[in-house]
């Protein structure tokens, strides 16, 4: 074969697998209603995992859980996380339901078996690709990362009034804040109405 009939043919090959790759292309779906599938999620997740730094996988929490502790990550959970995270840690919030991938219930052995130093990594450094944004100052010494590992560790006990408490703390949007306003109005009228008829 001459030097010019092998350019030829590399050239056709090459072509062929363009054809084959944009072919392919346009059939995957760059949409984020799917979901992954539960092979996907679970070697994605052991990636990742396995890409956090050997010092975080035994590094213990380095505050001391109290109760006092629990409740100001808990305020702080349900006005930076809930909107993806759900309140209660299903994932099942408004964002969470349609995100690729979406958030993963974390009352779940796939994260509460993870060790503290890992969930703080995670909190504290995001997932690239993901919608999980990175919180904090970086390094392994931002306190309120690690009081959101204390709640994490709490999601899979938390009870159905915590979860109404923290509803009250969830981020409003405008129109919420006066849907509010206008109930406490028509309470209070209606407190007051009918202290004036007794
Ligand atoms: C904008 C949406 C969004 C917000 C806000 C968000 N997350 Fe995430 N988070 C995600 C997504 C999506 C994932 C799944 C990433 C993946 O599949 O690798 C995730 C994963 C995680 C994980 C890993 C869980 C596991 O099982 O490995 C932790 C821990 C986490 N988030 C904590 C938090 C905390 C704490 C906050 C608030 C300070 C927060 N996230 C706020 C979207 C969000």
């Amino acid at each position: 074969m001459t030097w010019g009939r092998l350019v030829t043919c590399g050239r056709l090959v090459i072509g062929l697998l363009l054809i084959v790759g944009i072919f392919f292309l346009t059939k995957i779906s760059f949409s984020s209603r799917s979901s992954p599938g539960a092979m996907e999620s679970s070697i994605a997740r052991k990636l990742r995992l396995w890409s956090i730094p050997k010092k975080y996988k035994s590094m213990p929490n380095a505050v001391v859980c109290s109760d006092a502790i629990l409740a100001e990550a808990q305020a702080h959970w349900a006005d930076h996380c809930a909107t993806c995270h759900a309140n209660n840690g299903s994932g099942d919030s408004m964002l969470g339901r349609t995100m690729y991938p979406p958030p993963p219930d974390m009352r779940q052995p796939a994260t509460q078996s993870q060790s503290d130093g890992e969930i703080y990594y995670t909190i504290n450094n995001g997932v690239r690709l993901t919608g999980m944004p990175a919180f904090g100052e970086p390094g392994d010494r931002d306190m309120d990362s690690w009081k959101l590992v204390c709640f994490i560790r709490h999601l899979p006990r938390l009870s159905p009034d915590e979860e109404r408490r923290m509803q009250k703390l969830n981020p409003k949007t405008p129109d919420e804040i006066e849907e509010e306003r206008q109930e406490e109005e028509f309470l209070n009228g209606g407190a007051l109405n009918q202290q004036r008829t007794n």
